[in-house]
């Protein structure tokens, strides 16, 4: 496949690359060479420059227990210490962290100052509970001053923070709970999003039920509706109380560089979600080293990345990169079509956002929204403070780049189409706006050190032009550490034997013959992607047959979707004769809402199909290659001959 790029390149303008931290592609190549020359004297040379440490590490790169490796091993420092008292005390008190947009539309403005008091009263209040460095605490908060401060305050006494995105289900949360021995949630009571009261605390009640999470000591809850809520006296505590005559001064607990800053449960392409351990010294350097490269971060910027906290997005660019730099950044709590499908445009015009980080399925929506309702049309609000525009999350196809280029950002604004990964801890290959031209649908070159390339299955480079794995070859400071509890988990999934010791990133990828730019073309694993949202297959499938009185059977494939990208498809053998009209529609249904209750409604399949059996080798192997055409609509041209029972496939294509 050839981009046939050349032609359709968006150059930065002059003015864009004179004002850019990397100024031009001259520049972003002497980078590229300074480390290829001394790859451990590059990011040493950042890491000092970035970010402050306590005890200076002389240490860079430790290599003796690859793939465990680690970075500034000797130093030590504090992440909340990075983001808050070091603007402090840069004279940035008084300047605006956080504005804060709740659902309703009310507006909490919090300086550097401010945040820095909430955060070391929650670090004395977790103190002041028993929580201590090392203890995991959970956060299953709604997006809120409170969910970054909580973030903060567990970084500042060196606990690890587990944040549990709130559209998970109670079984979800009480996995995450097990797996990392959490002592304590932060949680609200509930949630606003979309005009609706949502439940938090009820969702903690049922998930710590049956004393399932023996470790778990203390709920702080958040009052944020007011709304009726159980209440556990000796475990639950509101955080309000808790706060009370709290000092507003925390001495921040120095930990190692390599001291867990968070665990991050993801979804991987067996089992259950893993928890992803990331670094406290190498993920700080990369957190605001790509947010002063890829997002050009300037201190009159007003950064808007509308990602969850409960995603790596909202921990690596909302809670971590903008304020380790002293950036001013939106925390929105709501859904981007309330009170209509205007609202990120007219939040852009009424704050004046210069910088705006989304995802391509919220950009496919609100291009849909658009066609329908010219009245939430962005040409209809003046987008001017807008300089950059930045993707994440999945593919943007070209036609919604040019949308999103032409509507929001004039024609003017660069849009970094960032590839990266829960495991990656920040931008892995994105364009830089100053320097890199762009091309649609491409996410360009790698981000400066960042040894990303494409390879066959036993590790070897294949021509530019021809699709291959994508991998990374060079440990870099943010990556994952290991699997929580799981090591060998981790050595299996991310450094195959046969991958020459390379990264294994789970994406397909190509180069552009002319330009050498990557373009990912999906997971090569059974990961699902449904808008941004990662899934594996087999968590779903279990889902449905944890079903027990209706289902004998699952198997769960991906199929393209306009809008969310992927399309959770599911193929179902029922404990029952196959049903048809509206009894296949009234069980679909009954086991949709099954799988929103055992993971949460972002993992509904979108298409149930019914059948006698599911299509099998002889040897009872489900094809999966077959199920994927059927999902598509399309009619199996692939061989057939190995199945055990060809004529399942018609029955499985049709709709009822
Ligand atoms: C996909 C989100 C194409 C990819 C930061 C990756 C992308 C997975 C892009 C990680 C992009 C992310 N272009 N695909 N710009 N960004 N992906 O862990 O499949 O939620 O492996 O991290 O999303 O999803 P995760």
């Amino acid at each position: 496949m050839s981009n046939s790029s050349l032609e359709t390149l968006y150059h930065p303008s002059a003015a864009t690359t004179a004002a850019a931290h990397v100024s031009g592609m001259a520049a972003y190549e002497a980078l590229v060479k300074e480390a290829e020359t001394d790859y451990e004297g590059y990011w040493a040379r950042l890491a000092r420059e970035l970010v402050s440490w306590k005890k200076p590490f002389t240490q860079v790169l430790n290599s003796s227990e690859a793939p465990f490796f680690k970075w500034f091993e000797d130093g030590t420092l504090n992440v909340s210490y990075n983001c808050l008292d070091r603007n402090v005390e840069r004279g940035l008190g008084d300047k605006t962290a956080l504005i804060f947009e709740a659902d309703d539309g009310t507006v909490t403005k919090v300086s550097y100052s401010e945040l820095l008091a909430r955060t070391a009263q929650l670090a004395n209040a977790l103190k002041a509970r028993g929580v201590k460095k090392g203890d995991r605490v959970v956060i299953y908060m709604s997006m809120s001053i409170e969910g970054v401060a909580a973030m903060q305050a567990c970084a500042r006494i060196g606990a690890t923070h587990s944040v549990v995105f709130g559209g998970f289900s109670a079984q979800s949360l009480r996995d995450r709970v097990q797996d990392a021995g959490a002592v304590m949630i932060i949680t609200a009571d509930e949630q606003a999003r979309g005009g609706k009261h949502l439940p938090l605390k009820a969702i903690v009640d049922e998930a710590l039920a049956d004393n399932a999470c023996p470790t778990l000591k203390d709920v702080i809850v958040y009052k944020r509706t007011g709304g009726a809520i159980g209440w556990v006296e000796g475990r639950d505590l509101w955080l309000h109380e808790v706060l009370a005559g709290q000092p507003t001064v925390c001495e921040p607990e120095w930990v190692e560089a390599e001291h867990p800053l968070f665990l991050l449960y993801t979804s991987g392409s067996t089992g259950k979600p893993k928890g992803v351990q990331h670094s406290t010294g190498g993920y700080l350097l990369h957190a605001a080293l790509t947010t002063k490269w890829t997002f050009d971060l300037k201190p009159d910027d007003v950064f808007w990345c509308t990602a969850d906290i409960g995603w790596v997005t909202g921990h690596t660019y909302i809670t971590y990169g903008p304020l380790a730099l002293g950036g001013t950044e939106i925390v929105f709590e709501g859904v981007p079509t309330y009170p209509d499908a205007g609202r990120f445009w007219q939040m852009i015009e009424k704050h004046k956002v210069s910088i705006f980080y989304t995802a391509p399925t919220a950009i496919r929506s609100l291009i849909k929204a658009a066609e329908s309702n010219e009245a939430v049309h962005p040409d209809r609000y003046d987008l001017s403070s807008l300089r950059l525009l930045g993707s994440v999350g999945e593919p943007i196809n070209p036609a919604a780049w040019e949308w999103y280029h032409k509507h929001v950002g004039g024609g003017r604004c660069p849009i970094v189409d960032t590839f990266w990964q829960t495991e990656t801890g920040g931008h892995m290959i994105t364009p830089l706006p100053g320097a890199t031209p762009l091309v649609p649908g491409s996410c360009t070159l790698p981000f400066p050190g960042i040894t990303t390339a494409i390879v066959d299955e036993t590790g070897n480079d294949v021509p530019n032009g021809q699709g291959g794995i994508l991998v990374v070859k060079k440990p870099w400071p943010s990556m994952i550490r290991t699997i929580w509890g799981d090591p060998e988990r981790f050595k299996k999934s991310y450094y195959p034997s046969e991958l020459k010791g390379y990264y294994l990133a789970g994406d397909g990828a190509i180069r552009d013959a002319e330009t050498g730019y990557f373009t990912i073309t999906g997971r090569i694993d059974d990961v699902l992607n449904v808008s941004g949202h990662r899934m594996g297959t087999m968590e779903i499938e279990s889902a449905l047959v944890s079903c027990t009185e209706l289902v004998a059977e699952a198997a769960v494939v991906g199929r393209p979707d306009d809008t969310t990208g992927e399309a959770i498809c599911a193929f179902v053998v029922l404990k029952r004769p196959r049903p048809s009209g509206d009894e296949a529609k009234a069980i679909a249904k009954q086991l949709r809402d099954h799988v929103a209750k055992e993971i949460g409604p972002i993992a509904k399949p979108k298409d149930i199909r019914f059948g006698d059996n599911l299509p099998k080798t002889r040897s009872g192997k489900i094809m999966r290659r077959l199920l994927r055409s059927v999902a598509k609509g399309e009619s199996v041209t692939q061989d057939t001959s190995t199945l055990e029972n060809p004529a399942i496939l018609e029955q499985l294509g049709q709709a009822y």
